[in-house]
């Protein structure tokens, strides 16, 4: 049996300033001495030196939630990868369904974000997933399979290694509607078989995929316990230490 290491990551969204962040890492760092999996934190730029700061000589590492695809130049108001490798950051969420809803994140830009964020030595977290309405019309499989195949054009064999996918409902996002654990778990076994027609088997055996939506202390251990399923992106659950601890330690 092939053993994936968990990967727990928060994403705080638009949440915490410095100041809060500090704190925040304060209380959690010693509630996860000894855990086993990788954890992250994605925080608002604003937030990373700070978060950079305090979660020296933890095991917390740092993530950010987008980034641009040039690497510099007349791009008002955006952040290269180059940037965020400067600033100690090991990881990006790219292609967020908010960023997909809300700013006009496509398919394409997904994929010049996350070569941008490979080619600068980083890792990725991919964000994949339907809506409600495309599940009801039966169309998850395909919904996933195009976001997976677009994300990864022209993404080679080990570049890939760097890559972590995030299955996340679009449903289920800060709704307190979780998938079922089954339900996710045929979504990312369908994910991982997408990735085996792409690459190879030992790449889809290898990669690690995370279930996001509404998931939290309660429902992490059933999540966590399908064959699939290495992890998760937490939003809501990883704005208070103690709860985003448990959901750690799950
Ligand atoms: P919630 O955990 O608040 O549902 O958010 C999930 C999410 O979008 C993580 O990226």
């Amino acid at each position: 049996m092939m053993s994936r290491k968990p990967i727990i990551a928060g994403n705080w969204k638009m949440n915490f300033t410095p100041k809060q962040t500090k704190k925040f890492v304060e209380e959690l760092a010693p509630l996860i001495e000894g855990v086993e999996c990788d954890v992250v934190i994605c925080a608002p730029f604003t937030d990373l030196v700070a978060l950079r700061v305090a979660t020296r000589g933890t095991r917390i590492k740092v993530g950010a939630q987008n980034v641009h695809w040039a690497k510099s130049g007349a791009y008002t108001g955006e952040i290269s990868a180059e940037m965020l490798k400067a600033m100690d950051v090991k990881y990006v969420i790219i292609g967020h369904s908010e960023r997909r809803q809300y700013f006009g994140e496509t398919d394409v830009t997904v994929n010049m974000r996350l070569r941008a964020t490979l080619e600068a030595g980083l890792r990725a977290i991919v964000c994949v997933g339907e809506t409600l309405q495309e599940r009801d019309g039966d169309l998850t499989n395909e919904i996933l399979s195009r976001q997976v195949k677009c994300a990864l054009k022209d993404i080679d064999e080990v570049s890939l290694r760097r890559v972590v996918i995030a299955y996340e409902p679009v449903w289920a996002i800060g709704t307190g509607k979780t998938a079922t654990a089954q339900e996710a778990e045929d979504s990312i076994s369908y994910i991982r078989k997408t990735i085996r027609r792409l690459y190879n088997s030992s790449l889809a055996t290898a990669i690690r995929i995370q279930y996001g939506g509404s998931m939290n202390s309660k429902n992490v251990a059933e999540l966590m316990a399908m064959e699939s399923i290495d992890g998760g992106l937490i939003g809501g659950a990883s704005l208070k230490a103690e709860e985003f601890a448990k959901v750690i330690k799950y």
